[in-house]
């Protein structure tokens, strides 16, 4: 017996089911909490506006309640021959109730209601990368407090360059969080919009009370136009994308660092042996696989506003089923990004250190800017004190006086952590006060 909503008394061919449900059976099942509360709250609406009574509501709520606990509890599944999430929710209630079950769907359509779901799944996914952000930050906060004082060399074009330290490396990456962070804020704020009521994409003739489905569901407003209430399907979804992308940027960047830092040749820092991996063939190896599959992955999240741009082009105005592939993209990335980071903070909570690092005279030349500026402070002017520092490398003469002394907003003598804590905090307020 065939089980779609829209079964017109034939039965469909079977390849065609299975090749436009494609995975939708199992993603859906991280919108089916969503999508009983969107009937929820468009049921009590339909009972404001007199199309269910006051009797059915109080037997259609406890039946959705009930569904919600079998979600909550794992129990919800959707069936062979169920088409998604929508139709799942429609059959069980019609199953147990008949008659009334059937009447949810009034002013509805599976296009606004996927869209409610997303846009609420995507809200609390968004708060739970926030979260985890927020771990990371400030697990970099407090490393680079520990370890403030301890100096490293700075690099540009891979050669030695200035004086930098481990507080301000960790504090670097703590800080370009914060600007990921404002992406994801700016995500989340895009998802927090009502798009109920859009129906199939141009409204419905029954007077829908978008407001109050608006305030049931906690969104900060509705997406007023119906037409732009189905645009925001895809363009939500980007936003996510870009908010993931620049935390896995962030991400993917730190890895590499570990990665390059815990080599060898740097040996700047390491793991305790049981966080690292070894070799098949070679008894000595101490590997990063940990933060090579983790820059891996950072790279590979940031395909995803590009795979979904490739996906949406050009489709036209209303509701197209390409829309729903989305899913498949953007689903396992909430959760990978989450997995990357929560490793992040496990890996650096037990993260070594090394001491010393600049009395190694490969180091030597990266004391030469600060030798210039001490003969600036001593009157000399700049050129001619590069000039004779300059010289003196050249000439195989030069000498470091080994003394970093910087004290500017930002620098090594000056993190200014506890402001970026407050941008930090800023950030999750706004995020959380939604
Ligand atoms: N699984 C579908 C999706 O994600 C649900 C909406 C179906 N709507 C339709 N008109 N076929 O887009």
């Amino acid at each position: 017996m065939a089980k779609q909503l829209w079964n017109k008394g034939f039965e469909p061919d079977k390849s065609i089911e299975e090749f436009t449900v494609g995975q939708d059976r199992e993603l859906d099942l991280r919108l089916a909490r969503y999508d009983v509360l969107g009937s929820m709250a468009h049921i009590t609406m339909l009972e404001k506006i007199g199309l269910l009574t006051q009797d059915e509501l109080d037997i259609l709520l406890p039946a959705l309640e009930e569904i919600l606990e079998s979600v909550d509890n794992g129990e919800f599944v959707i069936e062979d021959g169920v088409e998604d999430v929508h139709s799942q929710v429609e059959f069980l209630l019609t199953a147990r109730l008949g008659d009334v079950g059937k009447k949810i769907h009034s002013g509805r359509s599976r296009n606004d209601q996927v869209l409610v779901d997303l846009k609420l799944f995507f809200r609390d996914e968004l708060r739970r990368i926030a979260e985890a952000v927020e771990r990371l930050f400030n697990c970099l906060q407090s490393l680079s407090e520990e370890h403030k004082d301890k100096l490293m060399p700075g690099y540009t074009h891979l050669q030695v360059a200035m004086p930098s330290s481990f507080g301000l490396w960790f504090g670097a990456y703590a800080e370009s969080l914060t600007d990921d962070m404002q992406m994801v804020l700016a995500a989340y704020n895009i998802a927090n919009q009502n798009p109920l009521g859009s129906a199939a994409g141009y409204g419905s003739s029954f007077p829908l009370d978008r407001e109050m489905t608006t305030e049931l569901l906690g969104f900060a407003n509705p997406h007023y136009n119906v037409v732009a209430a189905q645009m925001s399907r895809g363009k939500t979804e980007r936003a996510v994308a870009s908010a993931i992308a620049a935390v896995a940027s962030t991400l993917g960047h730190l890895a590499m660092d570990v990665c390059q830092w815990m080599c060898n040749n740097f040996a700047f820092i390491s793991f305790p042996d049981e966080l690292t991996t070894g070799s098949s063939i070679m008894p000595h190896k101490k590997n990063p696989d940990v933060f090579e599959i983790m820059r891996g992955k950072c790279n590979r999240l940031q395909a995803l506003p590009n795979e979904l741009t490739v996906l949406t082009a050009n489709l036209p105005l209303g509701y197209n089923r390409d829309l729903q592939l989305m899913k498949d993209i953007v689903f396992p990335a909430t959760t990978e990004l989450i997995e990357c980071l929560d490793m992040a903070v496990y890996m650096l909570g037990n993260i070594r250190v090394k001491d010393n690092i600049l009395d190694d005279p490969r180091y030597d030349y990266i004391f030469t800017v600060e030798d210039v500026n001490r003969l600036v402070l001593e009157g000399m002017p700049f050129r001619d004190a590069y000039r004779e520092v300059g010289m003196a490398v050249q000439e195989k003469r030069y000498k470091p006086t080994r003394e970093v002394k910087h004290t500017h907003l930002g620098s090594i003598g000056n993190l200014a952590n506890d402001k970026i804590a407050r941008k930090m905090e800023g950030l999750m307020k706004e995020i959380e006060k939604n």
